[in-house]
């Protein structure tokens, strides 16, 4: 058994890989020339590593003609909400135009490839109070560039499942976090600036945007679990919420962070970091995809918040 999975050296990518490979699975993974290769250093002679452009047809075609890989864990993508209303448009193009590329492949060479697709709940977008929490069949409501790629992308899975019966699992994941989330991110965002005012190297102040937004964190761990069982066990063409079921704001985030360091901050709101619309709730129902899978999220809120910590601090 082979799988392909995109992005392999992001965040998601790195646990994936680690997943796959504790699974006796042969991991291929792509790569771009300026990927940086800290989160797969450990395991890099264990894996292969592609070099591949997702949003060149050419580069697609050529690294899927040579890998041809049974699983497709399709994790590649820009995805930081702001950097999406910097530049809509590299946005929807990485998003979209890579995953049209891989899909046009395995049609040309005709696999039996099964693809789960990295989707996401800010696809909901504008969430009504009676709405949470929330169904794969609630009203898609896209606040942002970045929303509307992922609703391209999820649409689009569907499509090429409808059409030409591509074994396309669909998962609408909410938030997740643990080592090695991206710096930008809120829970790694504040365990960095945490981590760094416990060292002295900046002054107690933790800098901030919007507190009152409430999200649904997954442990990225419980996260590529769900991926697998996706592929394992859900049903082509579908889609699936993938959540814990509670939420938080952010502000309450911020205080477990705090609970676990001793440091005493001013907590102080940068005008920057706020954002054009946010998202207000995100609460997911993963109720659909714990029936077809037996999923459900085993890493309590509290470990994968220490652990964030943890590798900020370097340990
Ligand atoms: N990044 C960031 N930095 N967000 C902050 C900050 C801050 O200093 N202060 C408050 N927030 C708020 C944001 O306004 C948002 O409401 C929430 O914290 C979470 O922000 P992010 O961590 O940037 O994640 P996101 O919710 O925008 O998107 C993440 O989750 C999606 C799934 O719902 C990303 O991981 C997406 O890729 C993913 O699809």
């Amino acid at each position: 058994m082979k799988a392909l999975v995109t992005g392999i050296s992001g965040f998601v990518g790195s646990h994936m890989a680690e997943f796959l490979l504790a699974k006796g699975v042969e991991v291929a993974g792509t790569i771009r020339q300026r990927s940086r290769m800290e989160h797969i250093a450990h395991i890099e002679q264990d894996i292969k590593l592609v070099e591949c452009e997702l949003r060149d047809p050419i580069s697609v075609e050529q690294m899927m003609d040579r890998e041809r890989p049974d699983l497709i864990f399709h994790l590649a993508a820009q995805s930081f909400v702001p950097t999406s209303w910097n530049s809509p448009i590299d946005t929807i193009h990485n998003n979209v135009a890579g995953q049209i590329h891989l899909f046009e492949a395995i049609r040309r060479f005709g696999l039996s490839t099964k693809v789960q697709i990295a989707c996401s709940s800010e696809e909901y977008g504008q969430v009504e109070p009676n709405e949470v929490p929330i169904r794969e069949d609630n009203p898609l409501r896209p606040l942002s560039p970045y929303a509307v790629s992922k609703v391209a992308q999820d649409y689009l899975a569907y499509q090429y499942y409808k059409s030409y019966g591509i074994h396309v699992v669909r998962t609408r994941t909410f938030n997740h976090t643990g080592p090695r989330r991206g710096e930008n991110f809120v829970t790694s965002n504040f365990a960095k600036q945490i981590a760094e005012i416990e060292k002295g190297l900046r002054p107690p102040v933790i800098h901030v945007g919007n507190l009152q937004a409430k999200r649904d964190f997954t442990d990225v761990r419980d996260v590529v679990r769900g991926y697998w069982l996706a592929l394992e066990a859900g049903t082509p063409g579908e889609c699936y919420n993938i959540a814990t079921g509670s939420c938080c704001t952010i502000e309450e985030m911020l205080n477990l962070l705090l609970s676990l360091s001793d440091v005493k901050v001013d907590i102080q709101e940068d005008p920057l970091r706020m954002r054009p619309s946010d998202v207000e709730i995100l609460l997911g129902c993963s109720a659909k995809f714990h029936a077809d899978t037996g999923w459900k999220p085993e890493i309590p809120f509290r470990q994968t918040m220490t652990d964030l910590l943890n590798y900020w601090r370097g340990k």
